[in-house]
């Protein structure tokens, strides 16, 4: 099958959280598995570095109706790592410092939209599948659904994170879209304009990063008001977990870390030992070392760490809180740290190789997430030799299973209700484990099992195109 991948971000180029990692891996996982041919189309921001934008060649030019207005767009296209990418550029919408958080963003996604498919001629290549990812691509499925710029192109949504929907006012319909009145029902939820809904009432199939989660937004706790719309295409809703680069994500071969290791347990903790003499702790090997490497906001958790952070504290034990976010918890975690110097150090900046020595020192990596619709860092952390400590929640109940010291199965820790008081349980438990090296192996074990390659999920979706494009093939 050939696939047309429509989304907001995606890395190398540009990226703000996981969409862009499983943006920027996908494509490649099922091009390698020889699954189907996917290219990727992306708006060219400005915070595009100039090193991929040389490379970029010009395609074409047209123009992309707005509401009244009639906008310019040129298509670039880059050949990155075997995937072709197309990007698509007009000044006034893209041409600014950062991706989201505009006044317009609405406007600026309509306008991306309605390129996606005005671009289709000029592409040199016929999708049989336009697959869109979260709210920034909703009105994609529904343009396309419309007016289809190929006959019997398919549509698939996915959903990585239901809490961002864009919404706008009603009026918007008038102002920004070219379509008769009797559409509008597609596009409205609850007075205003939703591009999240939009794509779930259009899209031919939808999907969203992991089973659970794809429960989860069928009821009002997670489904941020959506959840009427999930009933009604329940039929046509599937999760599929999202996998990882495990060459990229590799102790073995990543080139930033102090020590590679593949199994050896001694060769991990030389670089906890390093991270102990950069950041000024004490310096021994059988201190645990947990860590949280994260955006600092209250979908991961933050609420409950900052609650027992001080009584955890009370043991032997070591922190390292990496990322940047909300003030309120860069505040108290700096606050914290400064008040237990030989036990916390809290970092607030976002950087790559120090973020992969922390995976690669650390004992537990901790990510008590209120909602998580598939979570990738749990997965670095396993794919680390990390035990991960995790609530019950999403890709996180489906990737963590809670250690059972009785029967020896599981590969982390977790807790089922959003409780800070749980979370210290746990937090003990995972030391009382830590300390006792028959129990501490056995989780050891476990974890050395645990990967989450794109190999299965790639397969998942492959299949998912198939039985779009070619149902009765597939019946008989
Ligand atoms: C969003 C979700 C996260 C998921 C990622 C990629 O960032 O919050 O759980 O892993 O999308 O699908």
């Amino acid at each position: 099958e050939k696939i047309l991948f429509a989304a907001s971000e995606c890395t190398p180029f540009v990226k703000t959280g996981g969409l862009a990692d499983v943006i920027g891996s996908l494509p490649q996982a099922l091009q390698d598995a020889k699954l189907s041919e996917v290219r990727v189309i992306l708006p060219l921001y400005d915070e595009i570095s100039s090193y991929w934008k040389e490379k970029m060649e010009r395609k074409a030019t047209f123009n992309v109706k707005v509401g009244w207005r009639d906008q310019h767009a040129t298509l670039y296209t880059l050949e990155h790592e075997g995937v072709l990418y197309y990007f698509i550029a007009n000044e006034l919408y893209f041409t600014r410092k950062g991706i989201y958080g505009y006044y317009d963003d609405g406007e600026r996604f309509v306008f991306f939209s309605q390129a996606v498919i005005s671009a289709f001629p000029h592409l040199d290549y016929e999708p049989n599948v336009l697959h869109g990812h979260d709210w920034q691509t909703g009105l994609v499925m529904a343009f396309a659904k419309i007016s289809p710029p190929l006959p019997n192109l398919k549509t698939v949504f996915t959903i990585h994170n239901i809490k961002y929907q864009g919404m706008m006012p009603h009026q918007a319909f008038d102002d920004l879209f070219n379509l008769p009145m009797e559409h509008f029902s597609g596009f409205e939820w609850n007075g205003m304009i939703n591009c999240m809904k939009s794509g779930l009432f259009h899209a031919d199939k939808i999907t969203t990063v992991s089973p659970s989660y794809a429960e989860e937004i069928k009821d009002p706790y997670y489904s941020e008001g959506l959840h009427p719309i999930l009933h009604e295409r329940d039929a046509d809703l599937v999760g599929v977990i999202n996998g990882i680069n495990i060459k990229d994500y590799h102790p073995m071969k990543d080139p930033y870390i102090k020590v590679n290791y593949k199994h050896s347990r001694v060769k991990k903790k030389e670089n906890k030992i390093f991270l102990q003499e950069e950041f000024g702790l004490p310096v021994n090997r059988d201190i645990p070392m947990y860590v949280a490497i994260s955006r600092l906001v209250e979908q991961k958790g933050f609420h409950l760490l900052e609650r027992i952070l001080e009584d955890f504290l009370q043991e032997d034990v070591q922190i390292i809180i990496l990322g940047t976010g909300e003030k309120e918890f860069e505040d108290s975690f700096s606050h914290i740290a400064s008040r237990y110097r030989d036990k916390m150090v809290t970092l607030l900046k976002f950087d790559e190789g120090l973020a992969r020595r922390l995976y690669a020192g650390a004992d537990f990596f901790i990510m008590p997430s209120m909602f998580e619709p598939c979570g990738l860092s749990q997965l670095i952390a396993l794919q680390y030799k990390t035990v991960p400590i995790v609530r019950e929640t999403g890709g996180l109940k489906d990737t963590v299973q809670p250690f059972n010291d009785f029967t020896g199965e599981g590969n982390g820790f977790s807790f089922t209700n959003y409780n800070a008081h749980d979370l210290l349980s746990v937090l003990m438990y995972s030391l009382n484990v830590y300390h006792q090296p028959e129990h501490w192996s056995r989780l050891l074990k476990n974890v050395n099992k645990s990967q989450f390659s794109w190999k299965e999920s790639a397969k998942a979706y492959a299949e998912i195109y198939e039985l779009l494009v070619e149902p009765a093939m597939i019946e008989e």
